[in-house]
């Protein structure tokens, strides 16, 4: 067969090197934080009814309408490759009676998500996102708990450097009125607008909100502000979101004209910047969604949370590469001769099941070959073995990193490489 090579689709990347110690260690940071805040892990498949994200985000979000990936399965039925995290957790909530312990729910979760984008930096068709959802509650406490955990889940990751943008959008019914007062002041400026701005005065005024066009701004800048249009119930709400994040040491600015991409959000609405991205400068965002729940069958509970791309995290995180190189407690066996290939193997696997990292070319090879390998590796130590040890009964152990070598007895070797793990 001729051979063929085949690319990985546009949009989408392999995660390796560098790159996969960051994920995990992104990962491991959420999982510590958001535990000691009292989040559980919640996974959700990838694939889902597309109705699920149609209902849940909006016939006419761009994510619904433009850039979900889609088919029909072979039994018939419509599937999405998930575009977020948050419906899912709601049907998982309702599906495993989650609803029905007592109190409040609080979960986290981290995986894949699929967009189809117009990839650029930072933007891709295959993304990760970590996030938390809370579930059960109308507490504008839970609002500024949430909030509080993005931040400190992004400072441990080491992404200072970020501004928080939050906005009151009001209930359903709240914006019904705003609704209407946005598109009496928007229709006779119709010709003024942006094309998109034309058609989303049509679709939906409010992401004529989000508009970045100069010339649409300046008229937004103009438009009546939404607090406007809010009962004094959600007005002290998000009065209380905001004294107990000052409280909690988290600054922000208000932004009035903020709006989200997706149509379940409901009165607390967040989004966080960081100066090191370009265009696509959103590294996390959030809000509340009180009516998400009830509209698939639930009970009428209030939720919150957020979501962070972990893509754009790295690029928050990633620094100029360390000047030295760092070593790791690992050894690696250097073998010459046939015999002491043979016992080197054998050494090479009972250390992995005594808990040590310990690694080996498997292609015997020359002394020069193999330091080379425990080099690249990053190995601190080498446990060298050639016939005459072997002859003798004894390995010889060097610190590769400051070259002292030492002999010892064979039988030991296990012994002696988990006690030299530190020093030499
Ligand atoms: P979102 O604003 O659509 O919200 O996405 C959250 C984050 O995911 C963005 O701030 C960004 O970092 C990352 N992201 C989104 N699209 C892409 C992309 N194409 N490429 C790379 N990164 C991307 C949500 O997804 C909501 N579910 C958040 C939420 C949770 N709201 C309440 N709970």
């Amino acid at each position: 067969m001729t051979p063929v090579r085949i690319q990985r689709l546009r949009g989408t990347h392999d995660i390796y090197g560098e790159d996969a110690l960051l994920f995990q260690k992104m990962e491991q940071t959420a999982k510590n934080v958001f535990n000691r805040f009292g989040f559980e892990e919640l996974r959700t498949p990838v694939m889902e009814e597309k109705e699920l994200f149609s209902r849940a985000l909006g016939t006419e979000t761009d994510v619904v309408k433009k850039e979900m990936y889609e088919f029909e399965d072979r039994s018939k039925t419509q599937v999405a490759l998930r575009p977020e995290g948050t419906a899912g957790i709601v049907r998982a909530y309702l599906e495993n009676s989650l609803d029905k312990k007592e109190g409040l729910c609080k979960f986290y979760y981290m995986g894949p998500m699929f967009r189809s984008e117009r990839p650029q930096a930072g933007r891709l068709r295959q993304f990760h996102q970590i996030g938390v959802e809370q579930l059960g509650t109308d507490s504008p406490y839970a609002d500024a708990e949430t909030i509080h955990a993005l931040t400190v889940f992004l400072d441990e990751a080491g992404a200072s450097g970020y501004r928080v943008k939050l906005n009151n959008l009001g209930t359903f019914e709240e914006r019904k009125k705003f609704r209407e007062e946005l598109t009496g002041y928007f229709t006779p400026l119709k010709n003024s607008l942006c094309e998109d701005c034309r058609s989303r005065l049509e679709r939906n005024v409010f992401r004529i909100l989000d508009c970045k066009v100069e010339f649409c701004r300046e008229m937004i800048r103009k438009s009546p502000p939404i607090r406007d249009f809010l009962t004094p119930e959600s007005k002290a709400h998000f009065e209380k979101v905001g004294q107990l994040l000052k409280d909690s040491g988290v600054s922000y600015t208000e932004d009035p004209y903020m709006v989200r991409g997706l149509d379940y959000y409901t009165r607390t609405v967040f989004e966080l910047s960081h100066e090191k991205l370009g265009a696509q400068d959103a590294l996390a965002a959030g809000g509340r969604y009180d009516k998400l729940v009830e509209s698939f069958g639930g009970p009428s509970v209030g939720a919150v949370g957020f979501a962070v791309g972990i893509e754009r995290l790295l690029m928050c995180v990633k620094g100029p590469a360390p000047a030295e190189k760092s070593y790791e407690e690992s050894f690696f066996m250097v073998a010459l001769g046939e015999a002491a290939f043979k016992k080197a193997t054998e050494i090479v696997f009972k250390l992995r099941a005594a808990h040590v990292k310990a690694l080996m070319d498997f292609n015997p090879s020359s002394m020069k070959s193999q330091m080379r390998s425990a080099d690249k590796n990053k190995c601190r130590y080498a446990v060298i073995l050639g016939d005459n040890e072997l002859e003798k009964g004894t390995f010889v152990l060097k610190n590769l990193e400051i070259g002292e070598q030492k002999e010892y007895s064979l039988p030991d070797v296990i012994e002696v490489c988990k006690k030299n793990r530190k020093f030499l």
